[in-house]
């Protein structure tokens, strides 16, 4: 019985590789729109997408991203200056997208963009910090494709989200994790409003890669700064020595735990992006599949227990 279910299984995943390798005619008259390719996944997604022959129009937030980005590329590749949080500048960068694919639409356009800070346990966050965060992985998410999905309609092509693993399960540091969370509810609704237009919808939901946003002396600056702000009750709740030891954590386990190998997302990217038949998400990293995926499934108990052993406790813990 066991061996049957082993043979299904592999067969399917068999079966679902050989379907994925096709990929989609005439690159060179295909548009993708790509954000926050300053940097990370998106730029490595920008300059694989200009190599395979796409037309790329990365958006990016300096302009220093936009003049690194060009001295690489093609110059099949366009720049955008683009602001994720800001309606003004989405709106003016959909204008000269919808100039720049005329009648053939868009292609896709690939929601990248991202900011993990300010982050800290939520009792120690300010209703601003919630907004920052959200503005840009979850309002920008949204803005964005909105202002080109007639393009997309047009060219029935793709939307693809990048999502995260801390989508589907939130660990002890709430912020990031709503803004994923709500990622992946707009995804799934669109991807049903979209089917009948012939547009798919694809979620990547990767597990921890080593990158600006998971930065660890980004993060640590971020939790000094977090904490100098904390009232005296607060501070004294979780003790003197609370970011000694989150720092410890950080620089033992954390730093530790990230992928270097960048491509893997990317090449996800590329697959959600450029094949024939691409699925519906993606989980790349041995953590994310192996690991943080299952832990999502499990009962609350488990999930709590693992994160609560694993959590650098407050001084006054009962745990
Ligand atoms: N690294 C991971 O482990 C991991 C895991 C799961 C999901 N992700 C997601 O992957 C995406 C890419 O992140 P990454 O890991 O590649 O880190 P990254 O190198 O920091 O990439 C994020 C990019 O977004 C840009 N950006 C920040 N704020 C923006 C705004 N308001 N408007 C437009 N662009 C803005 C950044 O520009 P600057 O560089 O100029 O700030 C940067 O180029 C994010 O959505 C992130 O949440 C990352």
């Amino acid at each position: 019985m066991f061996l049957y279910a082993f043979g299904l299984v592999l067969l399917f995943l068999v079966f679902r590789w050989l379907r994925g390798l096709k990929r989609v005619p005439n690159k060179c008259e295909k548009f993708v729109y790509i954000t926050g390719c300053d940097s990370g996944f998106g730029n490595l997604l920008a300059r694989h997408l200009d190599e395979k022959g796409f037309r790329v129009i990365a958006g990016c937030y300096t302009e220093k991203g936009e003049d690194e980005l060009k001295k690489i590329c093609t110059d099949k590749l366009t720049t955008l200056h683009l602001d994720v949080s800001d309606h003004e500048k989405i709106s003016i960068a959909a204008d000269t997208i919808k100039t720049l694919v005329g009648q053939r639409g868009l292609w896709a356009v690939v929601n990248n963009a991202g900011v993990s800070v300010p982050t800290a346990p939520n009792d120690w966050l300010l209703i601003e910090d919630f907004r920052h965060i959200l503005d840009v992985n979850l309002y920008g998410v949204i803005d964005v494709t909105l202002s080109v999905l007639p393009l997309i309609k047009r060219a029935k092509g793709r939307v693809v989200n990048m999502s995260s693993i801390s989508g589907r399960i939130s660990p002890t540091m709430g912020v990031y994790s709503i803004s994923k969370y709500g990622v992946e509810a707009f995804n799934d609704s669109l991807r049903r409003n979209m089917a009948p237009f012939g547009v798919k919808v694809l979620c990547i939901e990767p597990g921890f890669f080593k990158t600006a946003v998971t930065d660890s002396s980004a993060l640590q600056r971020n939790f000094e700064k977090m904490w100098e702000r904390l009232p005296q009750d607060v501070k004294d709740e979780y003790g003197a020595d609370y970011l000694d030891r989150l720092n410890d954590v950080m620089r033992e386990k954390y730093c530790k735990a990230l992928d270097p190998d960048l491509m893997k997302v990317v090449k996800c990217m590329e697959h959600a992006v450029a094949a024939v038949h691409p699925q519906t998400r993606y989980s790349p990293g041995w953590d994310a599949k192996f690991f943080w995926l299952p832990l999502s499934y499990m009962p609350t108990f488990i999930s709590d227990a693992f994160f609560l052993r694993n959590a650098v406790k407050p001084k006054v813990s009962f745990l």
